[in-house]
């Protein structure tokens, strides 16, 4: 096997990075209206310029421009973000926002029509802000059904057209970041690691109940569970240090396991006891947690290197999952493992052990980018780092392709520059498409073709023969 016409190459965003028009057309508020420094605190509301994602990168209005150039480059999938609290502004509403339906109805049309498959995360990072001061977020199991309620809506409305639905992006991070993952307010040095595995707990039983609501609307949906993955890599061959790899990779597999088993595996007995958790799981969660996922989605950004006594060894920089300096592998100029052979790893590794189809649903390499001007005065961005950094996770795709692994796509991260989770910042960019937007707020939100953009259109024309 090797990549064919319908592998699904293309690009992910997520609704609050890019959208912008936080309070137009009825919207709510979502926590990340509050979060103007990413997950690095303080919660504050502060006005644009000082919270970039209040305007993003215009995605709102300008999503036809947007779309127009995913086609123009041969994406063939959109993986995006519907905002709940543009469907549901507050969360407990009876009946949705009109608008909010109105504009996903729109961007969907628009991609069917540019023959690009839309791919829908429910929730990426964007808890209704009255959720999340009513209830603390996900702490309460209220937010179970009102999720239910919210993705039900989206079936009804958008299930004729979208069939690939992600429950919850990056679910493992709620036990890293309750606020970001979770709604949270609470800060998360009061909340005790027992705490956020019932609170990820929550969100399990939410991300099933969701996935039988799916196959119940359109038995033909395709459901996926989506995690922050990394090959987790021993310093050194100490025992010692192999054994911690493998506890750190339980922690992920976690949550990887309920949603492919609809149970939670042998090894969270460890977990528990060694975090002193007492699961509040009831009849009626077991139950619902039988309703498992048609494929596996994962964002990979980088391996990670652990060990049992890191106080010896130098660390490397990272968005969320940080581990040791690896010897054997470059960096970026964030300071961030570029390791392409760790995605063939864990492509291997949950095609192993799970069989199911798999998503890479988010990878790339946050970087500044330059913009210089040829003779006729236009701009140019000469991102070769980043033609490089793709070529080389695609290629350790096509060689899980050929190793018999069941990959069925791969979606660059921030195909069109937006605003960074973690810092909030827009110049640490991500796009084939330049967005001429700054850090602090200057721009005129034009788009600019990036040299990666004729790059990647060559390489999905060619089914990665350009590669
Ligand atoms: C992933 C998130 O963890 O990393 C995205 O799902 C995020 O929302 C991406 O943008 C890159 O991280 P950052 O902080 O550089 O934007």
């Amino acid at each position: 096997m090797t990549f064919t016409n319908e592998f699904l190459f293309g690009g992910a965003i997520a609704a609050n990075q890019c959208e912008g028009a936080y309070n137009e057309d009825g919207k709510g508020l979502s926590i990340q209206d509050l979060m103007p420094n990413g997950v690095r605190g303080p919660l504050t509301q502060q006005p644009e310029p000082y919270n970039l994602k209040l305007v993003g990168n215009d995605f709102y209005h300008r999503y036809k421009e947007d779309i127009q150039l995913l086609a123009g480059m041969n994406a063939r999938v959109l993986r995006f973000s519907i905002a709940w609290s543009r469907i549901y502004p507050t969360g407990e509403e009876d009946q949705p926002n009109e608008k909010g339906l109105e504009f996903y109805n729109n961007v969907i049309n628009e991609l069917v029509t540019k023959g690009i498959t839309p791919m829908v995360t429910l929730s990426h990072y964007e808890t209704p802000l009255y959720l999340a001061r009513k209830y603390d977020g996900w702490r309460s199991r209220e937010l179970i059904d009102l999720f239910a309620k919210f993705a039900k809506t989206c079936f009804e409305h958008f299930g004729d057209r979208v069939k690939y639905w992600l429950t919850f992006n990056e679910i493992n991070v709620t036990l890293l970041s309750p606020l970001l993952s979770a709604g949270v307010l609470t800060d998360k040095s009061q909340i005790s690691m027992a705490e956020r595995y019932q609170i990820a707990h929550h969100q399990l039983v939410a991300s099933a109940k969701v996935t039988r609501i799916a196959h119940e609307y359109d038995s033909t949906l395709k459901v996926g569970c989506m995690v922050a993955a990394s090959a987790k890599y021993p310093m050194t061959c100490n025992p010692d240090d192999v054994i911690e790899a493998l506890h750190q990779q339980q922690e992920l597999d976690y949550f990887v396991h309920v949603h492919c088993k609809g149970e939670y595996p042998y090894f969270s007995k460890r977990l528990y006891a060694e975090h002193g958790v007492q699961l509040d799981i009831t009849e009626e969660d077991q139950a619902i947690l039988k309703h498992t996922v048609d494929f596996i989605s994962f964002s990979y950004y980088n391996s990670k290197t652990v060990a049992k006594d890191e106080s010896q060894y130098q660390t490397s920089a990272g968005n969320i999952l940080r581990g040791l300096r690896n010897p054997y592998v470059n960096y970026s100029e964030y300071d961030y493992p570029i390791d392409p052979q760790g995605l063939y790893y864990v492509l291997h590794y949950y095609y192993k052990q799970y069989e199911l189809p798999l998503f890479v649903a988010e990878n790339g390499m946050g970087h500044h980018d330059q913009v210089e001007y040829d003779d006729q005065g236009n701009p140019v961005i000469n991102d070769d780092y980043r033609i490089d950094f793709t070529r080389e996770h695609l290629k350790q795709v096509d060689r899980a392709l050929k190793d018999g692994v069941d990959v069925f796509g791969y979606a660059s991260w921030g195909i069109i520059d937006l605003v960074s989770a973690a810092s909030a910042e827009i110049d640490k960019r991500y796009g084939f498409v330049y967005v001429d937007r700054q850090s602090d707020g200057s721009g005129t939100l034009n788009r600019y073709k990036k040299k990666s953009y004729d790059w990647y259109k060559k390489v999905i024309e060619t089914n990665g023969a350009y590669l």
